[in-house]
């Protein structure tokens, strides 16, 4: 069998009825076997503040950044909050950009994922995110991607996923993730 890889997965968005959180959770229940996804929510997460950080980074910070670091990739599911990246999302990737160096994502396999009630799948979002992910040498995966949209049709009452094309279109997309960060960790 594959050696599996182990994916830290997380949810952009604090909300406790999320859909991006559910949709995570999706991807923690489809992912094939070689894909091991522990989810690293952002509550404890503090604003990025310097003088916080030369004061001494805050425990949930060293956390998160030790989840990545010892992560063979790291799966990002975020909402969209006026065409971008929510503040909450972008915080993270901005505490995990600092030293010391290399900083956290440097070299590492990323995908992408986003739901949204509305029409247009968190585009704006996670291209937003490519953005940012890009100078910090990190490698976000390019195809497929999840787009979610209209999410309030795609989960049941208890926010588990309830339509059958999402389930596929998220299962093409974690078997292409696999196949994604494998690549990385055998050159890498
Ligand atoms: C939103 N929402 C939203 N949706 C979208 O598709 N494009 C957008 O630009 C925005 N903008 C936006 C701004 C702000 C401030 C809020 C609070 C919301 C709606 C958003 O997709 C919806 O609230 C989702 O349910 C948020 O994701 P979670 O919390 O369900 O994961």
């Amino acid at each position: 069998m594959a050696e599996t890889l182990r994916i830290a997965g997380i949810p952009g968005s604090l909300r406790r009825g999320s859909f991006n959180r559910a949709l995570l959770r999706s991807a923690v229940e489809l992912a094939p076997e070689e894909l091991e996804i522990r989810v690293h929510p952002l509550d404890d997460v503090p604003l990025y503040n310097a003088d916080v950080e030369a004061a001494g980074v805050p425990p949930p910070v060293v956390a998160l950044r030790a989840a990545v670091e010892a992560a063979d990739g790291v799966l990002i599911v975020t909402p969209e909050y006026n065409h971008g990246v929510p503040g909450v999302m972008k915080n993270a990737v901005d505490w995990l950009s600092r030293p010391p160096r290399p900083q956290a994502f440097d070299g590492k396999p990323v995908g992408l994922m986003g739901a949204t009630p509305g029409h247009f799948g968190t585009r704006g979002s996670q291209y937003q995110l490519r953005q940012s992910l890009t100078p910090l040498n990190a490698f976000v995966m390019p195809q497929p991607q999840v787009l979610v949209f209209d999410a309030e049709s795609r989960f049941d009452d208890d926010l588990r996923l309830a339509d059958g094309r999402t389930g596929e279109l998220l299962e093409r997309f974690l078997a292409a993730f696999a196949t994604w960060v494998r690549r990385f960790r055998d050159v890498g």
